[in-house]
């Protein structure tokens, strides 16, 4: 028996159902907020990821060369490829740009619970604003949707200004590694590091910097910085928006495009692969050959929040079984037409089976059975059984579409 590929999964009609209720409330929210959805392809250039993040990132991605010797990707991510898109066919339209997408993303990565090689991401980019009213808009739209789907998370809200600040003496390279061993929460490793490259002192103000909750202490630490009127105003925002957040100032992010304003979201019940969402600002258009422009998004791990969430019943229109006998298919047939057109779930019965045999499947899998057999063809009516009261009526097929439709 062939098997399906490592990281990937395979999605029966109960849990497509429910991936699809989670993801109609996604975007009806993002709608809601002025978010028009948009599709990118499932691959691009490598150079698209390369460019920004360096060779490295091949090894975490699903590379190829097609036919013609043109190396390409599968996408790991969604920002990326928005932001090529942007540059490529928007570029004239009026700023601020706001699209979401919902794009299957693959990574070459260990799988394991809430870790995938194919997974989905609903995400959204905001192009051009630069403003902190932008930034807060991003992160209050985050929120609402992650709200609208039932999952229970908490939010970490953070800004690079402080950390840069406190490393800017230092070379780019010494930053990023610093920054790289934040991300993973290694501080041992970050001691270490700091005592060979002679600047053990900072030890002490990156941690009080990481435990900060408030944006007054952390200016106590920084002091006078850039960006410090942005970031209080962004803060400023949010709560008077009463969302319910926890200010960290640790957070890096793996993805080295951000330029200020960063934000993730962990679900409470998840274990080690928790983080929902995560997000924050870049500069990616210069990159791709368009002009410098600022822009902010969040991807939510859409598969992850399904795991939190976990099984649910999502409300289903009745579905209506037609059992019949062979002599009348083609009554049969016009009828599940008029069925469907009136917007009624209806499925025939296909394997010429006997009536009582077609009514226990009808009992498995609908909500009511229409009965037609030679004395319903003829009469121009047929049998509607409801199959969980047991209740059967004969009725012209408009009253037998009411009655549905009443119940329902
Ligand atoms: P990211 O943090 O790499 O950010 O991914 C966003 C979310 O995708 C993660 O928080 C996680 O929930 C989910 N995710 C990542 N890898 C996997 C995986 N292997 N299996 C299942 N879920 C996964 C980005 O991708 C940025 N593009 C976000 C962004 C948009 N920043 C600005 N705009």
């Amino acid at each position: 028996m062939l098997q399906k590929p490592r990281g990937t999964r395979d999605f029966l009609p109960e849990e497509m159902e429910q991936r699809r209720e989670i993801e109609m409330r996604m975007r009806s929210v993002a709608q809601n907020w002025g978010y028009r959805e948009i599709c990118t392809p499932t691959f691009e250039t490598q150079e698209l990821y390369t460019i920004r993040s360096g060779e490295g990132i091949i090894n975490e991605m699903y590379v190829f060369e097609d036919k013609g010797g043109r190396k390409l990707a599968l996408r790991p991510e969604g920002t990326a490829a928005v932001l090529r898109m942007y540059v490529n066919e928007a570029k004239v339209l009026s700023k601020p740009v706001r699209w979401c997408y919902l794009s299957d993303c693959y990574r070459y990565e260990r799988p394991q619970k809430g870790r995938y090689r194919q997974f989905w991401q609903f995400g959204a980019e905001q192009i051009g604003a630069d403003t902190p009213a932008g930034e807060a808009e991003i992160i209050l739209l985050a929120y609402e949707i992650l709200k609208a789907t039932g999952v229970r998370f908490t939010f970490h809200i953070g800004h690079l200004a402080p950390m840069k600040h406190l490393l800017s003496d230092l070379s780019d390279v010494h930053r990023k590694d610093i920054m790289a061993l934040l991300d993973k929460k290694n501080f041992d490793g970050l001691q270490k590091y700091l005592e060979e490259i002679n600047a053990e002192s900072l030890f002490a103000s990156l941690k009080s910097l990481l435990e900060c909750r408030t944006i007054d202490e952390a200016l106590k630490i920084c002091g006078d910085m850039p960006d410090k009127e942005r970031m209080c105003e962004l803060i400023k925002i949010l709560d008077s928006q009463n969302i319910e957040y926890r200010l960290n100032l640790g957070i890096v992010r793996g993805l080295d495009y951000y330029t200020g304003m960063v934000f993730e979201g962990f679900a409470d019940n998840l274990g080690a692969e928790n983080q929902i969402i995560g997000g924050g600002s870049y500069r990616l258009a210069h990159l791709f050959g368009g002009e410098d422009v600022a822009s902010c998004g969040f991807g939510i791990g859409f598969d992850r929040v399904m795991v939190s969430i976990g099984e649910f019943n999502p409300q289903k229109p009745p579905l209506v079984s037609v059992v019949y006998t062979p002599d009348v298919s083609d009554f049969s047939f016009s009828i599940a037409k008029i069925f469907r057109e009136a917007g009624i779930t209806t499925e025939l019965n296909l394997l010429e089976r006997g009536i009582g045999a077609q009514m226990k499947h009808a009992a498995k899998t609908a909500d009511y059975a229409v009965v037609i057999g030679k004395r319903e063809a003829k009469s121009g009516k047929i049998t509607l059984k409801d199959m969980k009261s047991g209740e059967q009526k004969e009725l012209s097929a408009d009253s037998a579409i009411s009655v549905i439709r009443g119940v329902k």
